[in-house]
C-alpha cells in the first residue's frame, strides 16, 4: 500500500445554511480565543453562508483562520440572478470555495462538467476549490463506488488544476449528516484510489494530491480519521457550526 507522509492537515468547516451575524461573531471570538495561533502543520477555514462572509472576515482579520464560499458560478459576472462569482468571494476575503458538494449535485442537478467549470473559475480567481466527490448509498450497495468516483474525478477536475491550487474531498453521500462512516480501511483505500486517479487525470505526482474526508466527522472520531493514511484533512459540516467542536477537531489534527 502506498504510504504518504503529509505534514499539513486541512480542516474545513461547511456551515451549509446555518448561522446568523451574532452567532458568527461569537463563533469567531471563540475560535480565536482557543487558537490565537493555529498548531504547526494545521490549516483551518470556515465556509459560512455568503451573507455571513463579511462579518466573519472582519472578526477573523489577523487570525490564522481562513474563509471560503460554499459554491460559485463559473462566470466572473453577468445576468445570473442569485449567483455569486469566485471573484466576488475573493474580493470579500475568501481563500477557498467548495464546489460539487453532493447537496448541490442532488438539489440543483449539478453535473461534473459544471463542477469542473466552477473549479476552473475558482482557480482563475485565485481561490482553492475544494472539489467534492462521493457515492450514494444505492451506488455503494450496487458495488459502483470506485466507478462513480473515478468518473466524477475525470469529469470534475479542470485542466487548470496543478499541485497546489486545488484539493479534493471524498464525501460518501450516505455518511453526510447520518452518523454513519466507512471503516478506516475503506477510507484509506478510497483515498488511495482517488489520489491515483487524480494523478492519472492531471499528470501530477501522487504526493501533490490532497484529499480531505467528509461525512459525520465529529470531535469524537476526528483524531482517528485524521490519522488514516492518505487523509490530508477533513471537511466538517454539522460539527463546524459550534466553535468548541470545530476547535476540538483542529486540536485532533495536531495530536
Ligand atoms: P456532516 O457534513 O459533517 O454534517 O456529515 C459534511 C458535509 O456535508 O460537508
Amino acid at each position: 500500500m502506498m504510504q504518504r507522509q503529509k505534514m499539513v492537515k486541512i480542516i474545513i468547516g461547511n456551515w451549509k445554511m446555518h448561522g446568523d451575524p451574532a452567532a458568527s461573531a461569537a463563533w469567531a471570538a471563540g475560535v480565536r480565543e482557543r487558537f490565537p495561533v493555529l498548531p504547526a502543520g494545521v490549516k483551518a477555514a470556515v465556509c459560512p453562508p455568503a451573507t455571513l462572509i463579511p462579518v466573519l472576515a472582519e472578526m477573523l482579520l489577523g487570525s490564522d483562520f481562513k474563509l471560503g464560499g460554499q459554491d460559485c458560478h463559473p462566470q466572473p459576472h453577468g445576468p445570473h440572478t442569485g449567483d455569486i462569482s469566485a471573484g466576488m468571494l475573493k474580493a470579500v476575503g475568501c481563500d477557498y470555495v467548495i464546489v460539487g458538494h453532493s447537496e448541490r449535485r442532488t438539489e440543483y442537478k449539478e453535473s461534473s462538467a459544471l463542477v469542473r467549470e466552477k473549479a476552473a473559475a475558482a482557480i482563475r480567481a485565485g481561490l482553492t476549490p475544494i472539489i467534492c466527490v462521493g457515492e450514494t448509498e444505492l451506488e455503494r450497495e450496487a458495488g459502483h463506488t470506485a466507478a462513480i468516483i473515478s468518473q466524477q474525478i475525470h469529469d470534475s477536475i479542470p485542466p487548470e488544476a496543478n499541485g497546489g491550487n486545488f484539493v479534493l474531498a471524498y464525501e460518501p453521500v450516505w455518511a453526510i449528516g447520518s452518523g454513519k462512516l466507512p471503516t478506516n480501511d475503506e477510507i484509506s483505500q478510497l483515498h488511495e484510489m482517488i489520489i491515483a486517479e487524480t494523478a492519472l487525470r492531471t499528470g501530477l505526482a501522487t504526493s501533490a494530491v490532497s484529499v480531505l474526508y467528509g461525512g459525520s466527522v465529529k470531535p469524537a472520531n476526528a483524531r482517528e480519521i485524521l490519522a488514516i493514511n492518505n487523509v490530508s484533512g477533513v471537511l466538517v459540516g454539522g460539527a463546524s457550526v459550534k466553535a468548541e467542536d470545530f476547535c476540538a477537531i483542529i486540536a485532533a489534527a495536531s495530536e
